[in-house]
C-alpha cells in the first residue's frame, strides 16, 4: 500500500517566542519535526510532503532525503489550505494521511489503523475524549453514532461546545477523495480559513463510510503551542524511555531524572542513577554503575565498567572492568583498554590507556599511547602541543611515572622506564633506566628567616 503522508509545519508558532521555526524546537535531542518524520517512514512505502511557510529555508534545511518533497505554503489560510499545496504531489493511487509538525510523540501503530481503515475506502478519523474540550474541533455525530461533521470551536453552538469527544488533527483517506474534495473547501466560517475538517461533512454528504480510532496513549496527540508545552512532553518521552530500559533489565533509579537524547543499548543488570545525560549512540554493557550527574556522548562502555559521579565522556571507547572518575573527562579518541583507571579530574583526548593502566589524580593526558600495568602519578602532564603543532607520547608496558612530572613531546618512554617524581622528560628514556629530570636539591646550614624591618 502506497502512502503519502502530509506534514502540515507552516505554522509560525508565536507562543513559543522564538527565532527557530516551531517545528525545529528539540524534544530528546532532535526537532520535533524529525521525530515525527522518523515516525512517519515506518509506514510501508511511505513517501513524505512537507509543507512550510514560516521559517520554510530553515525548516527545508532539516532533512534533504530523496523521499521528501517540500510544498511552500506563503500564506497560511488553513489547513485545508496546507494540505492543498501538497496535492500536486501526490501519488494517484495511494493513500493520503495528515500529520502535524508540532505533534511529535504520535506512534507508527496509530497511523497504521488508519492507513488501513483508508485503506478499505474509509475516511478514518483519529479522535479522543477531554474532559475539558476547549479550542478543540468538536465530533458531531448522527442518531446511528455516524460521524456527520466537525465543528470548530469558534463556529459551535452551546450544544456542540458540550461536546468532549474532539478532533485530534490527524486523518487518513484515499487520495484520490482528497484531491476530489479539497477544493470543494469554502472559507465562509468564523475564521475566514479553508478547514481541513469540512472533509468529514463533504464525506458524509455523499456516502463516504466515515471510522474513528483513538489513539492508545493521549500524549501521541498532544500538540505544542509553548514552552511549557513542550517540556511537558519532553518528560513524558524521557519517561517512556526509561520504562522501556528498566523492561529490559537495567535499572534506572529515578524515571523522571533520567535523559535520553539518542540511543542507549545496555546489557543486563545495568544500574543508571539519577541526572544522567546520554546523547548520541551510546552502549552500555552488562553490569555497568553509572553514578550521579554522568554525562556520556557517542560512546560504547563495556562489562562491569563503574562510572563515578560528575564524569563527562564524548567519543570514547571503555572496555571491561575499567573505572572512571568521579570527575573525569574523556574526551573524543580516549580508549580505556580492559581494567584501566582513570580517576578525579584527569583529562584523556586522543589516548589509549593499557590493560590495568592507571592515571589516577590530576592529569593530563593528550595523543598518547600507554602500555598495559603502566602507573602515571599525580599531576602528570603530556606537553602534547608545542604552539603550532600536536606531538605524541609513547609509554611502554609497566612503565612508572612520579607525581608532577611534564612529559614533553615528541617522546618515548620503554618499557619498564621509570620516571622520578616532579621531573620535565624531554628526551627517550630506555627498557629499565630511572630518568630524573629535576634541579637537584641543596640543604643549607645556619639559615636564619628573614626578620620585619624595625
Ligand atoms: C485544528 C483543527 C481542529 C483540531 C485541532 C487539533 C482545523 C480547521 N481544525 O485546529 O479541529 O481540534 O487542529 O489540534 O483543521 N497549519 C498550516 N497552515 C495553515 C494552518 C495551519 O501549516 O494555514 C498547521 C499549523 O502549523 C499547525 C496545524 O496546521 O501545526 C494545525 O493548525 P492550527 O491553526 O493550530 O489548527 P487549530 O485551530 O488548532
Ligand atoms: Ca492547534
Amino acid at each position: 500500500m502506497k502512502v503519502d503522508v502530509i506534514i502540515l509545519a507552516a505554522g509560525q508558532g508565536t507562543r513559543m517566542r522564538s527565532a527557530l521555526p516551531k517545528v525545529l524546537h528539540p524534544l530528546a535531542g532532535k526537532s520535533m519535526l524529525s521525530h515525527v518524520i522518523g515516525t512517519a517512514r515506518q509506514l510501508q512505502d511511505a513517501q513524505l510532503h512537507i509543507v512550510i511557510g514560516h521559517g520554510a529555508e530553515q525548516v527545508r534545511a532539516e532533512d534533504s532525503s530523496a523521499d521528501i518533497q517540500f510544498a511552500i505554503q506563503s500564506e497560511q489560510l488553513g489547513t485545508g489550505h496546507a494540505v492543498q499545496q501538497a496535492l500536486p504531489n501526490l501519488r494517484s493511487d495511494s493513500i493520503a494521511i495528515v500529520l502535524y509538525g508540532d505533534v511529535p510523540l504520535i506512534q507508527t501503530k496509530t497511523l497504521q489503523r488508519l492507513v488501513e481503515l483508508a485503506a478499505q475506502g474509509s475516511l478514518a478519523l483519529l479522535t479522543a475524549v477531554f474532559a475539558d474540550p476547549s479550542g478543540y474541533g468538536r465530533i458531531i455525530r448522527d442518531s446511528n453514532n455516524k460521524v456527520s461533521e466537525i465543528v470548530e470551536q469558534k463556529d459551535a453552538n452551546t450544544e456542540q461546545l458540550k461536546v468532549t469527544e474532539v478532533n485530534t488533527g490527524f486523518m487518513a483517506l484515499p487520495g484520490k477523495l482528497l484531491s476530489e474534495l479539497l477544493p470543494q473547501l469554502s472559507n465562509d466560517n468564523a475564521q475566514k480559513e479553508y478547514y481541513l475538517t469540512d472533509l468529514i461533512s463533504l464525506c458524509a454528504g455523499s456516502g463516504v463510510n466515515i471510522e474513528t480510532v483513538q489513539p492508545q496513549d493521549l500524549a501521541e496527540v498532544q500538540g505544542v503551542n509553548s514552552r511549557s508545552q513542550l517540556v511537558e512532553l519532553e518528560r513524558i518521552y524521557q519517561q517512556q524511555q526509561a520504562e522501556q530500559l528498566l523492561q529490559q533489565g537495567v535499572t534506572v533509579l529515578d524515571p523522571k531524572r533520567f535523559d535520553l537524547r539518542g540511543s542507549l543499548r545496555c546489557g543486563q543488570d545495568t544500574t543508571i542513577d539519577v541526572n544522567c545525560v546520554f546523547e548520541g549512540r551510546c552502549e552500555l554493557g552488562d553490569g555497568v554503575y553509572v553514578e550521579p550527574n554522568v554525562i556520556l556522548i557517542n560512546s560504547r562502555i563495556g562489562n562491569n565498567v563503574v562510572i563515578k559521579a560528575n564524569s563527562v565522556i564524548e567519543d570514547a571507547v571503555v572496555e571491561d572492568h575499567a573505572n572512571i572518575g568521579p570527575f573525569a573527562r574523556l574526551r573524543p579518541g580516549s580508549v580505556l583498554r580492559e581494567g584501566a583507571k582513570v580517576g578525579n579530574f584527569v583529562e584523556m583526548k586522543k589516548s589509549e590507556l593499557g590493560k590495568g593502566s592507571k592515571v589516577n589524580h590530576l592529569s593530563y593526558v593528550g595523543d598518547s599511547q600507554i602500555g598495559e600495568q603502566c602507573n602515571v602519578g599525580a599531576g602528570t602532564i603530556t606537553c602534547n602541543y608545542d604552539g603550532a603543532n600536536k606531538h605524541k607520547t609513547v609509554l611502554g608496558d609497566r612503565v612508572f611515572i612520579g607525581s608532577n612530572s611534564t612529559l614533553v613531546a615528541p617522546l618515548e618512554i620503554k618499557a619498564d622506564g621509570f620516571v622520578g617524581a616532579g621531573s620535565t622528560i624531554t628526551k627517550t628514556i630506555d627498557n629499565e633506566q630511572l630518568a630524573i629530570g629535576r634541579g637537584k636539591q641543596r640543604n643549607i646550614d645556619g639559615w636564619k628567616r628573614p626578620s620585619k624591618d624595625k
